[in-house]
């Protein structure tokens, strides 16, 4: 009797993990089916241990596990063994590269630094970027054609380049929203309004999230293609930089399709977004790369004493901090990006908007690429609508 009792908590013990952990990794043997298949082979066992005639059999692979350790309190070996994430101590039903660790310990740290340090510093950077940009509207206004308007405007985006501007940007802030409530759900909204409530709103927020990142893909490679050409460091954005982008000296110095504070915003979204995209692919598709793990091996190759080998579920875990980290520094990168180009100064909205601006503004922040417009003839003839 005992012994049956024991077996009962010993196989509910294993099993229970086992599926949580396939659950989380998304795996699709957790059906009903195969929770019901789990529940039949553990009565099995337990109908053939009752009868006494049968050999417990901790699995394949462990056929030397003794019952009787259990009696003995030589479990806690085994129970050692697992805890401390040692693959196959013990054998599950479940199939998948991370069934072979049962309990992963470092699992509580990764916990541990996503509700704690990577929320609490990420969401400072976040406000307090927002916090930085109001003190400056309040400080310094809106900034304003020096000359006012002209009243004459010229192409500066083709309804490619702001089609594909949009896209990149309506999926950037709905991946930026719905993460910051998985991020934050728990122990954030969850207080607010609740498990009831918040239920369809994650499960909408993860839909959206990780249908919506294919978009925010397709337009990071399109803005790659289109805008790389413009986005070359050259020697005019040197004397941008020490110009302050027009903060010091007050004049606006010369630029060129796009200044170097527009060409770090271009190379901050490429280079962390694709950053942020990898990181999400190996989300989104768990335990199919390896991709921290081949990254650790080049750094561990030049010297930086970072772990060779990850278990499978480490590896999502670095994953899903990286994606965090680099995302709360894009968003702030995208906050100050989105205040200069609607609020925050004068006339530049209309670049994407309509995608004509007032020659004036053009002039004053962009001057070279004005001059180049204007010598092939691309500039568009004066307009009749008259100055504001
Ligand atoms: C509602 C929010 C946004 C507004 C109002 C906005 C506005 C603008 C404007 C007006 C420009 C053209 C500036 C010029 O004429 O020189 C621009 C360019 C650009 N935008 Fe946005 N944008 C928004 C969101 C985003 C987002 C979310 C991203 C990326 C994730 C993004 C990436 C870019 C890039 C790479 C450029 C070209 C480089 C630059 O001008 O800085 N934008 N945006």
């Amino acid at each position: 009797m005992f012994r049956t009792l024991i077996a009962t908590l010993l196989a509910l013990t294993l099993a229970v993990p086992v599926a949580a952990q396939n659950s989380e990794s998304g795996e699709t043997s957790t059906g009903l089916s195969g929770q019901s298949g789990q529940l039949e082979s553990i009565l099995e066992r337990q109908r053939a241990l009752a009868e006494g005639g049968e050999q417990f059999n901790a699995g394949p692979g462990r056929e030397d596990f003794d019952l009787n350790a259990v009696e003995t309190g030589n479990i806690s070996d085994v129970y050692r063994e697992v805890r401390g994430g040692t693959e196959g101590a013990v054998r599950s039903s479940s199939r998948g590269p991370a069934a072979e660790t049962m309990i992963q310990t470092g699992g509580m740290s990764w916990l541990q630094w996503r509700e704690g340090p990577v929320s609490t510093y990420g969401g400072i950077l976040l406000l307090g970027t927002l916090a930085l940009l109001a003190v400056f509207y309040l400080i310094k206004g809106r900034i304003r054609i020096s000359a006012g308007r002209s009243g004459v405007t010229i192409l500066r985006f083709t309804s490619i380049e702001r089609f594909t501007h949009w896209l990149l940007a309506g999926s950037f802030i709905l991946l930026g929203i719905t993460g910051l409530v998985q991020l934050f759900g728990r122990t954030l909204v969850i207080p607010l309004i609740g498990h009831e409530a918040f239920a369809p709103i994650a499960i909408a927020g993860k839909f959206i999230h990780n249908n919506v990142s294919w978009a925010f893909m397709l337009a990071l490679i399109l803005t790659f293609v289109i805008w790389i050409v413009h986005n070359i460091p050259s020697r005019v954005d040197w004397q941008w930089i020490k110009a302050g982008g027009g903060f010091i000296g007050g004049h606006h110095p010369p630029a060129k399709k796009f200044n170097a504070g527009q060409k770090l915003i271009f190379w901050s979204v490429i280079l962390l977004g694709g950053s942020i995209s990898l990181s999400g692919l190996s989300l989104l598709f768990p335990f199919e790369f390896a991709m921290f793990e081949k990254t650790f091996g080049w750094l561990a190759a030049v010297g930086i004493p970072v772990p060779t080998e990850l278990a499978p579920q480490e590896e999502m875990q670095y994953a899903q901090i990286w994606h965090v980290i680099v995302s709360f520094v894009l968003m702030a990168i995208i906050v100050a990006h989105i205040y200069i180009g609607s609020v925050g100064m004068e006339g530049a909205y209309e670049a994407m908007g309509d995608g004509e601006v007032d020659l004036n503004w053009a002039r004053e922040h962009h001057s070279l690429w004005v001059e180049e417009v204007e010598a092939e003839g691309r500039a568009a003839p004066p307009q009749a609508t008259p100055a504001e």
